[in-house]
């Protein structure tokens, strides 16, 4: 092994949502969904293998973590170790372009990056399939951000799988940031919590691969006016099972609902766009470039917006030199 890697992986945005898993010890989900890597949102990742260490390190924008994450992180580097037969520790440095742990999928692009530089630095040559193989035990939306532009995971999937490039179908996401602190509860427990208590759980898992094909069909034929309403049910069906949770799961915030209005009321005035979110408060809203612009604009003025980024479609997960 040459001990040492870097890569940088991208965010993505589910347009069909993932949410529970079908095997919770491999960490397989239990309904396919499909993203779009973002351009604007990156984590860069180092690895350098050293017999110096009694233990991993992890070390996110300057700061030591322990706990949950580093065991996250350890049991990522664990399976590339027992993939080259070593046992020596590791240290491990991540940056993130962008708000961390609020619901913009900082664990996707971080285990994509992570995975990335981890088989690097222990010398294997893997492919992106097996880099996306161990990103997804790590995370299941990590899986996705191995790959640019349109992404899938099918249900039970061991790797993510590329559906087209963001080039063939050119939308912009337009990120409205509404909370900048540390989510309430995070995707993994949040899911488990939904699986365990929320009747609607079922219902979820039910109409969720229908709604997938919705989206990956729209996606195929670059067909704007069918994904942009599949998109916001896909959402609204996964925070539906949320709400109806015990005690219930709200990731929306009121600044969410008046960025959902907002879309709403461009699209009763002639324009195209359709919102999205995920475990945080924050809303994703799926515009042309040529109405991105105005729509931030816009945003950007809603009380409790705290920041409007805008992205265009990602490339792949990538290796840089030191
Ligand atoms: C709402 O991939 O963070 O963003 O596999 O437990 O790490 P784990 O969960 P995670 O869940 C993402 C959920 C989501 C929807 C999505 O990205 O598909």
């Amino acid at each position: 092994m040459n001990g040492f890697g870097k890569a940088i992986a991208h965010s993505n945005i589910a347009l069909a949502k993932y949410w529970g898993k079908a095997d919770a010890v491999r960490n397989l989900t239990a309904v396919p969904s499909l993203s779009l890597t973002l351009a604007a949102l990156r984590t860069v990742t180092s690895v350098r293998f050293d017999p110096a260490l009694a233990a991993d390190e992890f070390n996110l924008a300057g700061v030591s973590v322990g706990g949950r994450p580093l065991l996250r992180v350890s049991k990522l580097l664990d399976a590339v170790r027992d993939e080259v037969g070593s046992a020596t520790f590791a240290r491990v440095e991540s940056v993130n372009d962008f708000p961390t742990a609020a619901g913009l999928a900082s664990s996707a692009s971080g285990f994509a990056a992570l995975a990335m530089a981890a088989t690097r630095a222990a010398g294997m040559d893997a492919s992106l399939a097996q880099v996306s193989a161990l990103a997804r035990a790590a995370s299941a939306s990590a899986a996705r951000s191995v790959y640019g532009g349109y992404v899938s995971l099918g249900a039970r999937a061991e790797s993510a799988e590329r559906v087209a490039p963001g080039a063939a179908f050119p939308l912009e996401m337009l990120v409205a940031v509404t909370l900048a602190g540390p989510k309430a509860t995070a995707s993994t427990d949040g899911m488990g919590h939904t699986q365990d208590t929320s009747p609607y759980y079922s219902a979820w898992v039910e109409a969720a691969p229908a709604v997938y094909d919705e989206v990956a069909r729209a996606v195929h034929a670059a067909d704007f006016d069918a994904l942009g309403p599949a998109v916001e049910h896909s959402a609204l069906l996964m925070h539906a099972s949320m709400l109806a949770a015990r005690p219930a799961l709200i990731y929306l915030a009121p600044a969410s609902l008046r960025v959902m209005e907002r879309v709403r009321a461009f699209r009763y005035s002639g324009g195209r766009a359709y919102f999205t979110m995920d475990a945080g408060p924050h809303v994703k809203v799926l515009v042309e470039p040529s109405a991105a612009g105005e729509l931030e604009v816009e945003l950007a003025r809603l009380e409790g917006v705290t920041q409007v980024l805008r992205s265009a479609a990602g490339p792949d997960a990538y290796w840089v030199e030191q």
